[in-house]
């Protein structure tokens, strides 16, 4: 193992540039503001494979609905799967609901408030036990994330981008974060050097000229990048089906609109039991019946999607039947778990709202929602 052991004096150069930094440059996020532990929890989950811009609008939506671990604890799942819609990798919300009712259930309520504690509850892992225990109980734990990594790696002139380095660069990393970690304020040291990666030390153009860390930094601009992901593009289509509600059986005439959805079944390991559009049986929509055309990019695939709406007396000649299938109030639908592609396309439908974050894009948005289970 290499000994990469900093002198005193060069770290606390480190500390001193970075947090000054992140005195004046970090964002106003809102997590930020708080100290209360499920709340950060909330935002380190969320930010885990989000843009921030996304979490930020969905992160105060879903703490005004559970604003304590209590609230999140007892509401059925697909309340919160609604919450987390627009965000995407949905098991992460499971795996937050499951774990506050564990809390709730064995721990009186009490969220545990050390890194190894917290590390047993489902879905936390060692950089979200981290992130929770020293950003709210300042705890002198060190955070690595992917940005953390990359800062480091380039500070020390380390090749991050290989795959030589494997477990061994990671356990490097991990030994030269706790070294440097300021045991004073651990929890904005870890985001001061988070907020750096996500700012300033970007992935392909980083901004060496307004880095706090340049003077000391090995690499200085001159790096590996790593090969963009390359995108697959699929061509689907969806039904988009809507009736005035008091034409249904029972309805009164103060009713709105109904939209036909169907559920996914719940043994998919992709969004199971989230409502969706129903798919049309025939990919190639002719152009003069389509309504709008989106894309949405799931994982490493860019889908093209074709949207058509069909009335109700056509629905069944036009669409396969992938799942149980109900026609639903449009303000329900609001507070269901939809895909984020079925919020997306009933939002340009102007049937739901649109989202505060622009994450609606044009036809062509270059940075589509996610949407993984
Ligand atoms: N990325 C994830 N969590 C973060 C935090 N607390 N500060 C900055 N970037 C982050």
């Amino acid at each position: 193992m290499a000994d990469d052991h900093w002198d005193p004096g060069r770290i606390d150069a480190l500390r001193q540039r970075l947090l000054g930094w992140y005195a004046t440059s970090r964002r106003d996020l809102p997590w930020r503001w708080s100290r209360d532990p499920y709340a950060i929890w909330v935002s380190e989950i969320m930010l885990q494979q989000t843009r921030v811009a996304v979490v930020v609008e969905r992160y105060q939506a879903f703490l005004q609905r559970f604003p304590t671990l209590l609230a999140l604890a007892l509401a059925p799942e697909q309340e919160v799967l609604a919450m987390w819609s627009g965000l995407g990798y949905y098991r992460r919300a499971r795996m937050l609901h499951k774990a506050a009712r564990f809390v709730a259930d064995r721990l009186k309520g009490n969220l545990p408030a050390t890194a190894e504690e917290l590390r047993v509850l489902p879905g936390i892992g060692a950089y979200t036990a981290s992130a929770i225990a020293s950003i709210a109980h300042g705890e002198r734990v060190a955070v690595v994330d992917g940005n953390v990594e990359r800062v480091l790696c380039r500070v020390e002139g380390w090749d991050a981008e290989s795959r030589k380095g494997g477990a061994a660069l990671k356990r490097r990393v991990d030994a030269l974060a706790a070294q440097i970690l300021d045991p004073l304020r651990p929890g904005d040291f870890n985001q001061a050097l988070m907020e750096l990666g996500a700012t300033v030390c970007l992935p392909r153009k980083p901004l060496c000229l307004t880095c706090p860390l340049a003077a000391d930094c090995t690499t200085r601009g001159e790096h590996k990048t790593a090969p963009r992901p390359r995108m697959l593009s699929r061509e689907i289509a969806r039904a988009l089906c809507v009736r005035k509600a008091f034409d249904a059986p029972g309805a009164q005439k103060k009713d709105g609109a109904e939209v036909l959805l169907e559920r996914r079944p719940v043994e998919l390991t992709v969004m199971p039991g989230m409502w969706e559009l129903p798919a049309l049986r025939e990919a190639t929509v002719p152009e003069r019946e389509l309504l709008m055309t989106v894309r949405h990019a799931i994982m490493q695939v860019n889908y093209y999607v074709r949207v058509c709406s069909v009335g109700e007396k056509d629905v069944d000649a036009l669409t396969v039947v992938g799942g149980e299938r109900r026609w639903m109030l449009l303000a329900e639908a609001a507070q269901t778990a939809l895909t984020g592609l079925t919020r997306k396309v009933l939002a340009r439908a102007h049937l739901l709202p649109a989202p505060l974050d622009g994450s609606l894009g044009g036809a062509l948005a270059r940075r589509p929602g996610k949407d993984v289970a």
